[in-house]
């Protein structure tokens, strides 16, 4: 991979690398944008098979990150990290999390760590042990695990995407697949389950399956098939790129929203081929905003009534990236059009950040 040229491309304005003699910890901080204000993103920590893939992913996950920001009407930038594994499955440790919390210093503010897949409140807190720009922890940072507003946002994405295509808001009577029943995939069962959803859900982790299937009478799926489950709404929250143009062909849903981030292979391409299979694709960095709206909110100060109302307006920010798409090959093209033209009306916001300097 060319770097430079990747990051020409997408638009970043920086990429470092760091390693950590003493723990081992190998990382990479990609700031995308901060053009809108700092950039919060969550720290990802991952078993990657070559180094390649780490960097790619970092640099797709922090582009995201800004259009994330952007559509929530957010004065934030965007940029993620990835923690590199030596191997699967390594358990976390302080000493790593507090060299990763030196590095995240370096960025002097301009880079806002917090939770992503593989790294839960108290890795947080260890990273906020060196620094104080962290989100997500429970004693040293603040703000906790801001997985069930991922999940309400996506929900209401997904009330969204019924009112685009003049379907009864109404849950009953409609079948959701959710691959992936982590931290959000699991609240978004618990909701989808109170509105009087059915469900079919997969994930790698047979307790957790077992767990949906006891609390929300989830119907089991092997992870192999859930991607062609017949049902009214496909939610993907497991991992990104888990759909391509052939899962496209042999999807058995007319709608695509989850919460996973960059959940198409090649965004554009796939949701295009999508709209025109039929199929209603759901934004991922729209619907899936609601953890770094309640982030990225109390760090700018805001209180919980407006965390809440910015939240729920997630439900009209789709749709009206939606309804734009008629005119445009794609959801996908019209969810980055609609960020594009928030860099260029500057979101503003009238508090101090709490940690500011
Ligand atoms: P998590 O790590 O808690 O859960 C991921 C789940 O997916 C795990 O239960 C894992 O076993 C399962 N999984 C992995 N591969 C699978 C496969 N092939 N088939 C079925 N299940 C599989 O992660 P979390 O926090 O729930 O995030 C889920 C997705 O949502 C990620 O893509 C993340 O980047 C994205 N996201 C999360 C946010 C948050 O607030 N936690 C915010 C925005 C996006």
């Amino acid at each position: 991979m060319n770097t430079f040229g990747e990051m020409t491309a997408c638009g970043h304005e920086r990429v470092c690398f760091h390693q950590d003699a003493e723990t081992g910890l190998r990382a990479i901080i990609a700031v995308h944008s901060t053009q809108l204000g700092s950039a919060l993103g969550g720290t990802r920590r991952w078993h990657y098979a070559t180094e390649e893939e780490a960097l790619y992913d970092v640099l797709r996950l922090s582009e995201g990150m800004s259009y994330k920001a952007a559509c929530a009407n957010l004065p934030m930038g965007g940029a993620k990290s990835v923690i590199l594994l030596p191997q699967p499955g390594l358990p976390a440790t302080e000493a790593e999390a507090r060299a990763m919390g030196r590095f995240i210093d370096t960025f002097a503010g301009d880079y806002i760590a917090a939770e992503d897949v593989g790294i839960d409140t108290q890795f947080v807190d260890w990273m906020a042990a060196e620094t104080r720009h962290v989100m997500g922890g429970e004693t040293v940072s603040t703000g906790g695990d801001p997985s069930p507003f991922t999940a309400k946002g996506t929900f209401n994405g997904m009330l969204a995407c019924l009112r685009h295509q003049d379907r009864p808001i109404e849950f009953e009577g409609l079948t959701i697949a959710i691959q992936g029943l982590g931290h959000v995939g699991m609240d978004l069962c618990r909701i989808l389950h109170t509105a009087g959803a059915s469900l079919i859900v997969a994930d790698i982790d047979a307790q957790r399956v077992e767990r949906a299937v006891q609390d929300f009478d989830a119907v089991p799926c092997d992870p192999g098939n859930i991607l062609q489950a017949e049902c009214d709404i496909l939610a993907p929250c497991a991992l990104g790129a888990v759909i391509g143009s052939d899962d496209i062909r042999r999807l058995n849903t007319n709608i695509i929203c989850g919460a996973a981030n960059n959940i198409l292979v090649n965004p554009e391409e796939d949701a295009a081929a999508a709209a025109k299979a039929g199929v209603l694709y759901a934004p991922d960095f729209v619907v899936n905003a609601g953890g770094l709206i309640w982030l990225a909110g109390l760090w700018l100060g805001m209180g919980r009534d407006e965390l809440e109302e910015r939240i729920n307006a997630i439900e009209e920010t789709t749709l009206e990236v939606l309804e734009e798409a008629r005119l445009l090959s794609s959801t996908h093209l019209a969810a980055v059009e609609f960020a594009k033209r928030r860099f260029a009306n500057k979101p503003t916001s009238d508090k101090e950040p709490l940690h500011a300097g």
